[in-house]
């Protein structure tokens, strides 16, 4: 269990269990979405002054950990993920005292500060990439990122036939300051992404320098954008046919997933051990009193691979600490489903002593309570509502069977409202670049970017005092914080009551395995020493023997003679205790 306390008094005492350093492996982690969280200046837009304001919320919902996606200095191409400055806060979401005064609130509120860094590729706004056209032909600012002549007679065709994970291809041919056709130049996504070349020792320490400023800033980690994507295979070849790539598949591409990324890992898995845990940091801060500092910052990877074997290497000892296991995230509704995938993830992080990394929803894909209201099969960007009640029974039982899981898990903004992906954006308001770029193909990720409502009331149901980048359908306003609150059986207080008993359960989250229990068919049943997770995924109501006290159901779950009733789409938590 985690041994994160909301004491912002000194506590010399935790310095000293041994645990604590590991507070990551079985951490919950919630991720807020700047743009969307809390505006506090009335621009329509969440900034990092918002996200402070908000802390308190985070704390009683009682998550160990906040993520924030980028605020960085960007022109906003994929909303952020283009980073203009890595060392610099977007005007639009504050500023660099922001950012000292959000991660030291959140220190004082008990919660970590994981950012996210953007390695694979800059914005086109960057100062080497803008010198690296402006020096023209033979800067070597070029060789930072990936240039090179194209093919055919006048250098017209694309230097390999990859494609954008975006749409389109996945190179873009400059205009020399000339004004003749120039060299092409990669971008796995946006053309205003240029990919950096990892080979070239300045983008390495480039990075280097990056972690550290961060690190001085008091953060607790980094979540690793594409962190799969780094290093491309030799020569760049030719892919073959293809089909237009989903934003994030599971392929295998000689730009994924290639054995060269692990040496960089393993470089700044140096550097994070030099701030972790009870060394003194290189201001010579000491960490006697601070409770955050006495446990240790860490990596969570972004890494869509094959397998999870392939992602357990990620979080080999010497490398990251998490990496998101995607896999369970894409798994269908379905007990056998979600069994193997449950055992196989746990299989291959055993050998590497990871914690396996459960997440349903984030920015990229359709909100868990829309995807499981629609039939399997459709991935993870859906375009249908389907049926909302049913996708939120699902979702509600779905959470509470992850948070029963063994290791660390990943809560979105929002989902802890039960809130649906908002499928009927107009077109005009949207803003994901994929859209525009992808012909109809996994460009729809604004759905589940629409700001977090607060309130019932108000233009932005308490987003904000002005309106909201992206409009809040009126449904949401009996969806928002205040209407939720303090109401039994809400999702809201069903999160925050399964965060609590998380807290107080050791055996929840701890280990590296389940014990599976004899169930009906369409059931998941396991055991953690005292502690028991029955999930029916089924449409119909089963019976389960009586294991104990009820701690917590998602749904209606009763006891009769023959033993419990657990509804349909239904998960129950028992103390055997
Ligand atoms: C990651 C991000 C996604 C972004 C892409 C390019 O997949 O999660 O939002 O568009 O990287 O940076």
């Amino acid at each position: 269990m985690s041994q994160h306390s909301a004491d912002p008094a000194p506590n010399t005492a935790l310095a000293t269990v041994a645990g604590h350093r590991d507070w990551w492996r079985d951490a919950v982690i919630y991720q807020v979405y700047p743009r969307s969280f809390a505006d506090s200046n009335g621009d329509g837009m969440g900034d990092l002054e918002g996200v402070r304001s908000r802390l308190p919320y985070l704390r009683d919902l009682g998550v160990d950990a906040v993520w924030l996606s980028p605020f960085y200095a960007s022109p906003q191409a994929d909303a952020g993920y283009d980073v203009a400055d890595y060392r610099a806060v977007d005007p639009m979401f504050g500023n660099l005292l922001d950012a000292d005064a959000l991660i030291r609130d959140a220190h004082e509120h008990g919660l970590r500060i994981i950012v996210d860094l953007v390695p694979n590729h800059s914005s086109d706004q960057y100062e080497w990439f803008k010198r690296a056209l402006a020096e023209g032909p033979g800067s070597p600012l070029r060789d930072r990122y990936h240039f090179r002549p194209g093919k055919g007679a006048k250098g017209e065709l694309p230097p390999n036939d990859w494609e954008s994970i975006f749409g389109g291809r996945a190179w873009t041919r400059i205009t020399e300051l000339d004004g003749t056709p120039g060299e092409w130049y990669l971008h796995l996504f946006a053309p205003e992404q240029p990919d950096f070349n990892w080979e070239h020792p300045a983008v390495g320490d480039e990075f280097r320098s990056i972690l550290r400023f961060w690190l001085d800033m008091g953060v607790d980690g980094f979540r690793i954008d594409v962190a799969h994507g780094l290093v491309k295979a030799e020569g760049l070849p030719d892919l073959g046919s293809h089909d237009q790539l989903k934003l994030l598949g599971n392929d295998v591409m000689p730009f994924f997933d290639q054995d060269g990324v692990h040496a960089i890992y393993r470089q700044w898995r140096t550097i994070l051990d030099e701030y972790a845990g009870n060394k003194e940091g290189p201001e010579g801060s000491s960490s006697e009193g601070r409770w955050w500092e006495t446990g240790g910052r860490i990596f969570v990877a972004e890494a869509w691979t094959p397998t999870v074997e392939r992602t357990a290497n990620y979080v080999r000892p010497d490398e990251l600490h998490q990496a998101f296991n995607f896999q369970y995230l894409s798994t269908a509704w379905d007990a056998e489903e979600l069994r193997v995938v449950i055992d196989r993830t746990l299989d291959a992080m055993r050998p590497v002593g990871a914690p396996a990394t459960w997440v349903l929803s984030n920015h990229d894909v359709t909100r868990h309570a829309t995807r499981f209201a629609n039939p399997p099969g459709l991935g993870t960007q859906i375009r249908t509502a389907g049926d909302r009640e049913l996708g939120l029974r699902r979702a509600r039982a779905a959470t509470l069977l992850m948070l029963a899981l063994p290791g660390s898990a990943y809560i979105y903004q929002g989902e802890e409202l039960g809130l649906p992906d908002v499928v009927d954006l107009p077109d005009e308001v949207r803003q994901d670049p994929a859209y525009f770029r992808g012909a109809g193909q996994d460009g729809f990720r604004d759905g589940c970017r629409v700001p977090i409502p607060w309130t019932r009331e108000g233009r932005s149901y308490g987003f904000g005092s002005g309106g909201s980048w992206l409009p809040q359908p009126p449904s949401w306003a009996e969806l928002s914080v205040e209407a939720q609150q303090s109401v039994p059986g809400s999702t809201l207080e069903l999160y925050r009551s399964a965060l609590g008993v998380r807290r107080a359960t050791p055996d929840l989250g701890a280990g590296d395995a389940v014990a599976w229990l004899p169930a009906p068919e369409g059931v998941l049943a396991f055991r953690r020493g005292e502690f028991v997770c029955v999930t029916n995924t089924t449409g119909r109501p089963v019976t389960v023997p009586v294991y104990g006290r009820v701690l917590l159901t998602s749904g209606e779950v009763t006891e009769t003679a023959d033993g419990t009733t657990v509804s349909a789409d239904t998960t129950a938590w028992w103390t055997t205790a």
